[in-house]
């Protein structure tokens, strides 16, 4: 086998978070050497012990978790409790995680592994707002040339925002942030709206879920009957988008995408726009690519490859 991919999943559970977490440790090809929570779905406590909760799930109680910030940079935290219910993991009751939280600060985290890791090995997964990788960057810049690469679910161009019509939640809650991490000069892809309203729970592809029979096919089952309700009624799809397990299948299955290099800017100024990805997706600035814009995906691959993988769960 090939080497592993080291990795750090950074997150704010979330249903759809949930998925993606269960994804990277059911794949053999990626290392997960730590999950650190952020304020963003729900308030950091909620998004902590949740994330402890899906390992307990996975029966992965060794894996490291770290909690981070728990607001944006330099605004209020708004959540998104409309969308995830009041606990982020609403659609299952889960039993309160016995698996201990880390002492660490997830950005003393970040920095300590990638400064430890050789050079370009470690790649960030990010799922939800960007802060604290945004507050690592601001504390110890020497980490931005030996970061691999950030794989980001944030975004959108041609699908709009779906918190205000200019912006994606994950940048509209720390736009701040959302700017350090793209003009820092770190290798990006971007998972934005723009692909993942093509990943859709349709009801075949939830009930192949439920079929497992196993804990995790019935607890993924039962989170995105819940997280796609909200999405149907919004957009009139079968199913709802689900976000950001493409971050991790990415990585495990890059050709299933497609994409576009270009430069990305953020909107941090704007009562209108703020936390529009202003994506210059036909090179009318000229201005340097800083970001690989991914724009579509073989939907059945996508959902085949999380199927398989969380099927060797119990
Ligand atoms: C993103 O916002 C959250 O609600 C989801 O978990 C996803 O990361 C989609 O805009
Ligand atoms: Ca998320």
């Amino acid at each position: 086998m090939t080497e592993k991919q080291s990795i750090i999943i950074d997150t704010d559970p979330g249903q759809d978070d949930a998925i993606a977490i269960l994804l990277a440790l059911a794949s053999p090809e990626l290392d997960v050497l730590g999950i650190t929570a952020v304020a963003g779905n729900v308030p950091l406590k909620l998004t902590e012990t949740n994330i402890r909760k899906i390992c307990e799930l996975a029966e992965m109680p060794h894996v490291k978790v770290y909690a981070g910030s728990d607001k944006p940079m330099k605004r209020q935290l708004f959540t998104a409790e409309y969308v995830h219910g009041e606990t982020g993991l609403n659609g299952v009751q889960l039993p309160e995680p016995n698996m201990p939280l880390q002492k660490q600060h997830a950005v003393d985290f970040i920095i300590e592994t990638v400064l430890s890791h050789p050079e370009k090995s470690v790649t960030l997964c990010t799922l939800g707002p960007l802060t604290n990788i945004g507050h690592a960057l601001v504390k110890t810049p020497e980490i931005v040339p030996r970061i691999k690469e950030l794989v980001m679910m944030g975004g959108g161009l041609f699908e709009g925002g779906n918190v205000t019509p200019a912006a994606e939640f994950n940048i509209y809650v720390d736009p701040d942030a959302a700017k350090l991490v793209f003009d820092s000069g770190i290798p990006i892809v971007v998972m934005p709206l723009d692909v993942t309203h093509k990943a859709l729970t349709t009801r075949t592809r939830i009930s192949a879920f439920r079929a497992l029979g196993t804990k995790v096919g019935k607890a993924s089952a039962g989170w995105l009957d819940f997280f796609e309700r909200f999405d149907e009624e919004k957009y009139g799809t079968d199913g709802g988008p689900l976000h950001d397990p493409n971050v991790i299948a990415y990585l495990l299955e890059p050709k299933i995408y497609s994409g576009r290099h270009i430069n990305v800017e953020i909107e941090t100024e704007s009562e209108l726009t703020v936390g529009m990805t202003v994506a210059d997706y036909w090179n009318v600035t000229e201005k340097p690519k800083n970001a690989i814009w991914i724009t579509d995906l073989e939907a059945d691959g996508f959902f085949d490859l999380i199927l398989n993988r969380l099927a060797k769960f119990t």
